[in-house]
C-alpha cells in the first residue's frame, strides 16, 4: 500500500494471530485543535480553525476536540471558540468536544451547542493549581454542578487527569493518586476518563503498572490514553495500554501541541504515527492515514513549520 511517496507494508493477519493481545478496533479521539493549538505561540485564526476542524470532522474520529472554555487571560489560543463552534459546518457524525473547567465555561458551551465537553483535574496537586488556580478537591467542586447542569443538557462528559506518569511540579506520581481522581470522574458521571501523560515522561513499564493497578477499581473499556511524546514514549506506551485492555486512544494531527502549563512538554502522539501503527497490526480505526497526511500538510503549510509526525514527513517527502 502506497501513502504519498512512501510504501507501507502492511501485516495481513491481526495482532492476536502474532500473539499480541490487542483490540481488534481502537477509538481515536483527535485533540488537534484543542490540546494542539492551546499551546502555538501565536493564537491561530477562527477560520484555520474551523477549517481544519471540518477537515478532521471528515476522517472518522470517534470524537473531536475543538477547543476550550477557560480564562482567555490565561490560554489565549482559544478564546474563539464560540466563534470556531458558530461557524463550524456540523455534521452529526463526529461529536465535537469542548474543555470546560467550570460553570462560566458550562454556560458559554451550552450557548455555543457544543455535542460534548470535557472536565480536567490531575493526580498531582501543584500542576493543578498550576492550570487551573484550585486544588484537586476544589476542581471537583466545580465540576459537580457543571456535570449536574451538562446531565440536564444531556451533554455528555469526558473526564481527563494530567500527570498520571508524572508532574512537572512533583516528579513522580503515585497510582494511588491517579486511581483516587480516575474513581472521582466516574463516579461524577464521565462516559469516559482519560489518562493524560501531560509531558510525555511516562515509559512502558510505568504505563503497564498503572493500567494494571487502575483495571483493579475501573473498567479499562471506558478509560482513555492521552499520550504526549517528548521523550518518544508514546507509540510503546499506546502498544502496551492496548496489550492491557485500553481500546480509546487520544492523538493529535501532525503531534501538534503541548501544555502552557507544562514547560517542555512537547506535543501529542500524532494521529498519523498512531494509524500507521495500528494499520500495519489490523487493527481498525476507521480512519484513512492518506487523509490525515493531506491535513498534516494544510496545517504546517499554515503553521510554516514540518510536521512532529515521522509518519506524514515521511510521507511528504515521497
Ligand atoms: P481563576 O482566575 O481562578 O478564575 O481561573 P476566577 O473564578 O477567579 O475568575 C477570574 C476571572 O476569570 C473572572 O473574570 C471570571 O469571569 C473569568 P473577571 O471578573 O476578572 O472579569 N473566568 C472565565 N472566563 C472565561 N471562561 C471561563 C472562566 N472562568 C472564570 N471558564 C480558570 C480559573 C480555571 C478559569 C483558569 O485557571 C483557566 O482558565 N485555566 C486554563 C486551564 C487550561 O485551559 N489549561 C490547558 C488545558 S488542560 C491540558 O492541556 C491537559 C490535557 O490535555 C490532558 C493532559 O495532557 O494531561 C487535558
Ligand atoms: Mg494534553
Amino acid at each position: 500500500m502506497r501513502c504519498g511517496g512512501v510504501c507501507r507494508i502492511t501485516v495481513d493477519s491481526f495482532g492476536c494471530e502474532l500473539g499480541m493481545n490487542t483490540p481488534a478496533e481502537v477509538s481515536l479521539v483527535e485533540v488537534g485543535p484543542r490540546d494542539g493549538l492551546q499551546n502555538e505561540p501565536v493564537p491561530t485564526s477562527v477560520d484555520f480553525r474551523v477549517d481544519l476542524v471540518e477537515r478532521l470532522a471528515d476522517c472518522g474520529f470517534s470524537a473531536l476536540e475543538v477547543g476550550s472554555f477557560v480564562s482567555p487571560k490565561w490560554v489565549p489560543q482559544m478564546a474563539d471558540t464560540r466563534q470556531v463552534l458558530d461557524k463550524v459546518r456540523r455534521s452529526n457524525d463526529t461529536p465535537l468536544i469542548a474543555l470546560v473547567p467550570n460553570m462560566v465555561g458550562m454556560n458559554a458551551a451550552i450557548e455555543a451547542n457544543v455535542d460534548r465537553i470535557a472536565i480536567f483535574s490531575a493526580a498531582s496537586e501543584s500542576f493543578s493549581q498550576k492550570n487551573t488556580n484550585c486544588s484537586i478537591k476544589e476542581s471537583f467542586e466545580r465540576f459537580k454542578p457543571v456535570v449536574e447542569c451538562a446531565k440536564n443538557n444531556s451533554i455528555p462528559v469526558r473526564g481527563y487527569v494530567s500527570c498520571v506518569l508524572g508532574c512537572p511540579y512533583e516528579g513522580g506520581i503515585s497510582a494511588d493518586k491517579v486511581i483516587a481522581v480516575v474513581e472521582g470522574l466516574f463516579e461524577l458521571g464521565c462516559y469516559e476518563v482519560s489518562l493524560g501523560d501531560t509531558i510525555g515522561v511516562g515509559t512502558v513499564t510505568g504505563t503497564k503498572k498503572l493500567l494494571l493497578e487502575l483495571a483493579k477499581s475501573v473498567s479499562l473499556e471506558s478509560t482513555a490514553v492521552h499520550f504526549h511524546d517528548t521523550y518518544g514514549q508514546a507509540l510503546p506506551n499506546i502498544l502496551t495500554a492496548l496489550e492491557c485492555g485500553v481500546s480509546i486512544v487520544d492523538s493529535s494531527i501532525g503531534g501538534l501541541g503541548g501544555c502552557p502549563y507544562a514547560k517542555g512538554a512537547s506535543g501529542n502522539v500524532a494521529t498519523e504515527d498512531v494509524v500507521y501503527m495500528l494499520d500495519g497490526m489490523g487493527v481498525q480505526t476507521g480512519v484513512e492515514l492518506e487523509k490525515l497526511v493531506d491535513i498534516s500538510k494544510f496545517v504546517f503549510a499554515n503553521l510554516k513549520r514540518s510536521p512532529a509526525s515521522r509518519v506524514a514527513n515521511a510521507c511528504l517527502s515521497g
